[in-house]
């Protein structure tokens, strides 16, 4: 469910006209629709109100400081993955407590600065890590928590690039070799074991791959305990899908029903971290027809945002429902490419797409676009990055402004030797 419906012919976000905003502070823009985002914490969260649980939104999804304060203001912590993350959730104002971290590359300065912000738990990938977390809690002379991320070889049956779970990629260690280095952890001063951590993929829109890694790491917990380990937290990770075109993903409850009664001789606190079931529908890129062209063979239509604003589909040949924010009167439709101005033939947004026949100046929305849409953007072509603008009822919030042509060299330096 999502709050960005047509009233007649117009698309609104709430109770905004979305043409409305183009009209203020031009094109292309990222826009959140605060009502679904917060509904859609919400759901997770009640979903799961009979078992100890902690969700962590991961913040790699969407970490625009204002999505992060919605959250958490409902209760929610966050799952970071860098320093430059760890800054972000601080300064939205989440409590440490409820940060965990994960990532199988972070730096002597990432670990110290979250020893150092008190985080509630490192998710620990190799023991090379967990060695130098201990070297830098002993520096800094306190406990690091931490869980170890194992990998329990599921298929997640999603797109091979976001799947995580399979002992061919190089997340988290062989669950075969878990407890050996659950020993490991255990012999380490500084090290304190509070939990395991696991996250298969994403994109999931089955339940059994989440039902069959469960199985696995409670079994995992259970020899933990025969060892004398002793856990308070299971990190299911994320993963949920959404229905991006015709997918029909397990609603959280759906999820709930079956892993609950999983867990129901048992007295861990869960950790989820859900990153695009929270953020995906929330939000929508809007993009202005710029040209139309008739090639020989096609016709496209050209955008004022391209790949670099939103990289999905060029990606991961992702599927983005693109809607037009004014719908014509006549039926008549076109097959077309929505393409981008990136001077690269992957820049597109769709192919032959059966679409409304758009012209010039028309505004498209490109939906599903609150996850993994501005984070993945980047400057290429020298282009600024979009603004972000929140809707909250009647009112619209600009939340990142548009970079400007200073911004995009700022930093940058001549060296003497080239001024002359
Ligand atoms: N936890 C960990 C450790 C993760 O690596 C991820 C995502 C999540 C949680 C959140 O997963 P979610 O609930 O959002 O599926 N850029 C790709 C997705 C990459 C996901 C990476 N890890 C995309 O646009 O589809």
């Amino acid at each position: 469910m999502h709050d960005f419906k047509y009233r007649e012919k117009d698309l609104y976000c709430e109770d905004v006209l979305i043409q409305d905003i183009a009209k203020e502070i031009g094109t292309p823009f990222y826009l959140y629709s605060y009502n679904t985002l917060r509904n859609h914490f919400l759901v997770f969260d009640e979903a799961f109100k009979d078992i100890p649980h902690v969700i962590c939104f991961a913040m790699k999804a969407n970490s625009n400081l204002s999505i992060l304060k919605t959250l958490i203001r409902e209760g929610g912590g966050l799952d970071i993955v860098s320093g430059g993350e760890l800054y972000r959730a601080l300064l939205a104002g989440a409590d440490p407590q409820k940060i965990v971290y994960a990532g199988v590359g972070k730096t002597k300065e990432e670990i110290r600065y979250a020893l150092k912000s008190d985080i509630l738990m490192f998710n620990v990938e190799s023991p090379q890590e967990l060695f130098l977390i201990d070297a830098v809690a002993e520096e800094l002379n306190c406990k690091a928590r931490v869980a170890l991320r194992v990998n329990p070889d599921i298929d997640p049956m999603t797109h091979p690039y976001i799947s995580t779970g399979l002992k061919t990629n190089k997340f988290g260690i062989n669950i075969k070799n878990a407890l050996k280095e659950y020993k490991l952890a255990e012999s380490l001063e500084y090290i304190e074991i509070d939990g395991i951590h696991k996250h298969i993929g994403s994109q999931i829109v089955q339940i059994s791959p989440f039902v069959d890694a469960l199985k696995k790491i409670i079994f995992l917990a259970k020899s933990l305990k025969d060892a004398g380990i002793n856990i308070k937290y299971l990190n299911v990770g994320g993963g949920l899908g959404i229905t991006y075109k015709d997918e029909s993903p397990p609603h959280p409850r759906d999820l709930a029903s079956e892993i609950i009664p999983l867990l129901s001789d048992t007295d861990y606190t869960i950790i989820f971290e859900p990153g695009r079931v929270i953020a995906g529908n929330a939000g929508i890129l809007v993009t202005r027809v710029l040209y139309t062209k008739l090639s020989e063979e096609k016709k496209f239509l050209i955008v004022d945002a391209g790949m670099n604003d939103m990289i999905r589909p060029s990606l991961y040949n992702s599927y983005q429902e693109i809607l037009p924010l004014k719908k014509n009167s006549a039926s008549h439709k076109i097959v077309a490419d929505v393409v981008g101005p990136i001077c690269e033939s992957g820049d597109f947004f769709a192919r032959d797409r059966v679409i409304q026949d758009l012209k010039r100046d028309q505004l498209i929305a490109l939906m599903s676009a609150g996850a993994y849409g501005f984070t993945m953007s980047s400057n290429y072509n020298s282009r600024p990055r979009v603004p972000e603008v929140l809707v909250k009822g009647k009112e619209f919030f600009v939340i990142r402004q548009r970079e400007s042509y200073e911004d995009l060299v700022k930093g940058e330096d001549i060296p003497e030797f080239l001024l002359d």
